[in-house]
């Protein structure tokens, strides 16, 4: 069978989130020609550091401090407002945004969706789900209801104006238009943009956002995002076929955090969570609240590397676990007395069992490669890496660019 185009690679989380997605994106775009979000919206936040430079990404694609094209793709939801806003902040910095292009088949996000949210987190009381309050939920309902208004729409002043009329929005209309008219350059047709670039021979880099264990469909529901979040979902999100896709690399933290509620079998509710914490400095980009942590889970991490067909896989974070007498690996889940799967994550009185590996106290910062490591801590990588299945392509030793062993 002859392969119809050049293919494109994958970035995913394979947690809760907040994996260090960005920061390896950033790294892995030095090699790539453009860099495509394929699902979510500002729920997501991607931290860079550069040098000195500190940048926090929402929805622009985490390959905007290296030299190449940026795509948000069809799958996405997107803020009119957090957008102009990202564009705005980016252009200040002097970073060039005229290379941002969304798609057509891009959904708005509008204050409706918002406020929404907000609503129906409050009407579940104890039940909330701990959502970023953006109103991604609410705008995939309405795209999955038929009734959202896509970027295509937006440079039709007319049927912005019948569709904001016809929802009851009608005080939208002027706003609307007015940052239409500014986002106008920007909108592409998101399927000859995307397929355009794979035929000519460019090197596109797909970056997943929030995380595997977070999808709608798989993650560990209702506690999820409104969005495929796996690797399948860059197929819906950009209009690709399986066959367009290359490698694919699940981000994974040496340890185990989650933002909001649901089930987090290998939770630390003691001093040692604190600490993960603390060093870790584990507070959410988008809404600054805590992370709650824990032990690295390999049911999780075996669950989602299924989910993925992942190639290859990256640790981060592997700099926070110095000064531990002890590192747990949650490796198995007990119902009961009886072995349980991920499947089983939320049910009441779930059991864990733990596997303790030695800890290291090196500081890890300045290693550059992964032989370099201490043994202890290659150890503890090594022991991940026959979890996970596939093979390393680096791993993470503190949040800026360089700070990798690769
Ligand atoms: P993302 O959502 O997956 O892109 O991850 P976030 O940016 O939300 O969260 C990751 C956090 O960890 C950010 O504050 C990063 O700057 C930081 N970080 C990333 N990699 C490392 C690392 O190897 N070591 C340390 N100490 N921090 C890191
Ligand atoms: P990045 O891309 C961590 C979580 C929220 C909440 C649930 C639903 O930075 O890894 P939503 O607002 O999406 O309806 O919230 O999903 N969540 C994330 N957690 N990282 C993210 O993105 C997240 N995006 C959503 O905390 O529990
Ligand atoms: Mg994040």
């Amino acid at each position: 069978m002859n392969k119809r185009e050049n293919t494109a690679d994958i970035v995913v989380g394979i947690q809760w989130g907040d994996e260090g997605k960005g920061r390896i994106v950033d790294w892995y775009a030095g090699r790539y020609d453009m860099v495509a979000r394929f699902g979510g919206g500002d729920n997501a936040g991607h931290s860079i550091e550069v040098g000195e430079e500190k940048l926090a990404l929402r929805i622009v694609p985490s390959g905007v401090m290296q030299n190449c094209e940026l795509f948000i793709g069809g799958g996405t939801v997107v803020s009119l407002d957090g957008l102009l806003g990202e564009l705005d902040a980016l252009a200040q910095r002097g970073i060039d945004v005229s290379r941002i292009r969304i798609s057509d088949r891009a959904h708005v996000v509008f204050p409706y969706h918002a406020q929404a949210d907000k609503a129906s987190e409050a009407a579940r009381g104890d039940r909330s789900i701990g959502t970023t309050g953006r109103g991604i939920g609410p705008a995939y309902v309405d795209k999955a209801a038929r009734s959202g208004i896509q970027f295509a729409d937006l440079l039709d002043e007319a049927l912005v104006a019948d569709k904001l009329t016809f929802r009851g929005s009608r005080d939208l209309i002027e706003p609307t238009l007015e940052r239409a008219q500014r986002l106008r350059p920007h909108i592409v047709d998101g399927v000859d943009y995307l397929h355009g670039a794979l035929e000519s021979g460019r090197k596109v880099l797909i970056e997943g956002a929030q995380g595997s264990l977070l999808d709608v469909g798989y993650g560990t529901y209702p506690y999820v995002t409104s969005s495929h979040t796996i690797a399948g979902g860059a197929c819906i999100g950009l209009g690709i076929g399986p066959s367009a896709i290359g490698r694919i690399v699940g981000v994974v933290k040496a340890y185990t955090t989650r933002v909001g509620g649901g089930p987090f079998p290998s939770e630390l509710h003691d001093e040692t969570g604190e600490r993960l914490r603390s060093a870790g400095a584990e507070f959410g980009v988008v809404t600054g609240r805590p992370r709650r942590c824990g032990w690295f889970d390999a049911v999780a991490a075996k669950y989602a590397a299924r989910l993925n067909g992942l190639t290859a896989a990256v640790i981060t974070k592997l700099d926070v676990l110095s000064g531990f007498e002890r590192l747990g690996i949650v490796t198995g889940y007990r119902l009961n007395g009886a072995p349980a799967g991920f499947g089983q994550a939320g049910v009441p009185g779930l059991e864990t069992e733990i596997e303790w590996m030695d800890g290291w106290q090196e500081d890890l910062r300045g290693v550059r490669s992964i032989a370099g490591l201490p043994p202890k801590a290659l150890a503890y990588v090594r022991r991940l890496e026959t979890i996970l299945g596939v093979p390393l392509d680096c791993v993470s030793v503190g949040p800026e660019r360089s700070q990798l062993a690769v």
